[in-house]
């Protein structure tokens, strides 16, 4: 598997959105918008927003040249971060996921970031595995499941 993360620019996030609305939902990639379900205009432009917004904690996870999906590393206090990420549906269930975590958590580690925060629901077997493969110490409980990774600093 050769997966890349790649800082999100403008063309970056073109790229994402294009590969979300074909194979994601937006409440798979985005916060909840008001209104109509589905990839709206309005939708898109909250996609567009929101990824501007937080580009400077977003990669675009690239497999060979394509873009795949995306990963954050949010810092959240001296030497934590958060970490969320989402593939479109042609690319889950590959090994992905694991490969975009682990290649986070090198970056993490680089910027001197010792643990990283990840939350997820009970329902979310591939997260929770994911999480699970890189290390991380999980609580579940009946409405999240945390998952709490430590870099190699
Ligand atoms: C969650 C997500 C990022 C995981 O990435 P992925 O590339 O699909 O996962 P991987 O292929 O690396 O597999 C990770 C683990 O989950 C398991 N897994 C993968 N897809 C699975 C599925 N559909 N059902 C059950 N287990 C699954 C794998 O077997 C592996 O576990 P193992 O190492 O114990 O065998 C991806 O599925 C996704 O984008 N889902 C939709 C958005 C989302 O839910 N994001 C996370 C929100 S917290």
């Amino acid at each position: 598997m050769i997966v890349r993360l790649i800082p999100l620019d403008e063309a970056g996030t073109e790229a994402l959105l294009a590969v979300a609305v074909a194979q994601a939902e937006p409440a798979e990639v985005m916060p909840r918008v008001e209104g109509e379900e589905g990839w709206t205009d309005a939708a898109k432009s909250a996609f567009r927003e929101f990824y501007r917004a937080h580009a400077s904690a977003m990669y675009v996870i690239d497999v060979r040249g394509e873009t795949a999906g995306m990963i954050r590393l949010t810092p959240t206090g001296p030497g934590t971060a958060e970490t969320g990420m989402w593939l479109g549906r042609a690319m889950r269930s590959k090994g992905v996921g694991v490969d975009a975590l682990r290649t986070l958590l090198a970056i993490a580690a680089d910027a001197g970031i010792d643990a990283v925060h990840a939350e997820t629901t009970p329902d979310n077997t591939a997260a929770i595995h994911a999480l699970a493969r890189c290390g991380a110490v999980l609580t579940t409980t009946p409405t999240a499941v945390t998952g709490e990774l430590r870099t190699a600093r």
